[in-house]
């Protein structure tokens, strides 16, 4: 709220009481002009206000200057509230004063331009009206994050950024000149997570990570922000009903704050109501004999593809969580199932639009077999003789996921492409500006 004598937000002068004194500041986002009467839509980051300046009531100084200030001007002005059915909220400010803060060139955005071009203007194109209300659920899905985890015990825990370690994979590792020696962009801060459980038990964090993925599809940056969570004591049960609380936790949160932004960005309310536990649950096994019967048949121990992703997705209206994938594909620190040799103890979750939202497992405690993974993938030992430590002192059985923030917000509302999802995307083409 604003205080006595200085702008108020649009939103809260959209509901004022008729005849009330209002000052607002923002930016011009139309202008129409008839006869004697300058109509400006104003923006500000909480909504659109129609003013209407009449020369009647100003001086020709104002006049001229409202004439003259195109889209995107930034201005000052008081008045006082008017019912008009016809103004966007069905109320405008019938403008007593009026000074604009700085002219606008004219600015290069206007209505249909291509997708490459708004990019290359992200700089200006993220006050638009889309980008606006993407950056306010945004805003609530990040708050969900710690509202759920904070919620349920968990204590936040920061991790290196810079590391000497791939730990989801050599050949998607961003290097890093670090004075004369390799060291890497942060995939993941799951080895740091797994030493910081033997203090703390219960963390979680949202960080950026950075995958030099060489995939430009419509899922995929090259620095994400990434919230992952680690329990000792805990095994696959235990992730993924946190994975389905936290989503669900997430989703609930922006129907409740955002519905408007929701609706403006053309997404249907309803797809985000059905998201509450319990979320299916299948094994990859399983996952395969479902595809069979739609028609697709994939060989036992190959991963899955986008296409099938997407075909096990469609057939529920809430994340779908796949585990016990084949070990053999999975990352060095995902065990087997003793039950089960073949199969790994981890889990995807898969957006009903088919993207993978959530990754997880349980972590493996046989340093044997981790040393073996890591040296047929050429690591160098070294670098995760510490985490080996890990093992030796004290071990517990324990578990924990990461979940792609911009997958989470490009899914709840139904983006086209993960780029629109985050405000500055890096991509495989794009680190600019
Ligand atoms: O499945 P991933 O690679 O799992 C891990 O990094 C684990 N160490 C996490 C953990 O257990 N703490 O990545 C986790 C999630 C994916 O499910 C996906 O949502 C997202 O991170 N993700 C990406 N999002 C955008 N662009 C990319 N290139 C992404 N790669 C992964
Ligand atoms: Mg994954």
């Amino acid at each position: 709220m604003s205080r006595p004598g200085q702008p108020a937000p649009i939103s809260s002068a959209l509901h004022g009481d008729e005849g009330s004194p209002v000052k607002l500041h923002g930016w011009v986002h139309r202008t129409r002009k008839t006869g004697g009467l300058v109509f400006i839509v104003l923006r500000d980051s909480s909504g659109l206000m129609q003013c209407t300046l009449n020369k009647k009531r100003l001086t020709p100084e104002e006049m001229d200057s409202a004439d003259k200030a195109l889209l995107e001007s930034s201005v000052e002005l008081e008045g006082t509230l008017k019912k008009d059915d016809r103004a966007p909220g069905g109320v405008e400010v019938q403008v007593a004063k009026f000074k604009v803060v700085n002219f606008a060139d004219r600015f290069p955005i206007t209505e249909q331009q291509s997708e490459e071009f708004l990019l290359d203007n992200r700089h200006l194109w993220i006050r638009s009206q889309k980008l606006t209300a993407i950056l306010k659920v945004r805003h609530t899905v990040f708050g969900a994050i710690h509202e759920y985890f904070r919620r349920e015990g968990f204590y936040e825990f920061q991790s290196p950024i810079l590391t000497p370690t791939a730990a989801e994979g050599g050949s998607t590792v961003f290097n890093v000149d670090y004075f004369g020696k390799k060291a890497f962009l942060a995939q993941t801060w799951q080895l740091y997570a797994e030493a910081a459980i033997f203090a703390l038990e219960r963390i979680y964090t949202i960080a950026p990570s950075f995958r030099a993925e060489k995939s430009s599809t419509s899922r995929h940056l090259t620095e994400y922000w990434h919230a992952e969570m680690e329990v000792a004591w805990g095994g696959l049960d235990d992730i993924a009903k946190h994975a389905e609380g936290a989503v669900s936790h997430i989703a609930r949160s922006v129907l409740e704050k955002n519905l408007d932004d929701v609706k403006a960005l053309g997404q249907d309310p309803r797809k985000l109501e059905a998201i509450a536990p319990p979320f299916p649950r299948l094994k990859y096994a399983e996952a395969l004999d479902l595809l069979k019967k739609q028609g697709m048949e994939v060989a036992w121990g190959k991963d899955l593809r986008t296409i099938e992703e997407r075909e096990i997705a469609k057939n529920f209206d809430r994340p779908v969580i796949v585990t016990h994938y084949p070990k053999e594909i999975m990352a060095f620190y995902k065990p087997a199932d003793p039950a089960s040799p073949k199969e790994a103890l981890c889990m995807d979750m898969l957006s009903p639009i088919g993207t993978e939202i959530v990754g997880g497992s349980v972590r493996s405690l046989d340093v044997e077999d981790m040393r073996k993974r890591l040296e047929a993938e050429g690591e160098s030992m070294e670098n995760y003789e510490w985490y080996f430590d890990l093992r030796k002192y004290g071990s517990v059985p324990h578990a924990g996921f990461g979940m792609g923030v911009e997958r989470m917000v490009q899914w709840l509302l139904n983006l086209e492409n993960i780029k629109d999802a985050i405000p500055f995307p890096r991509t495989m083409e794009r680190v600019r500006p």
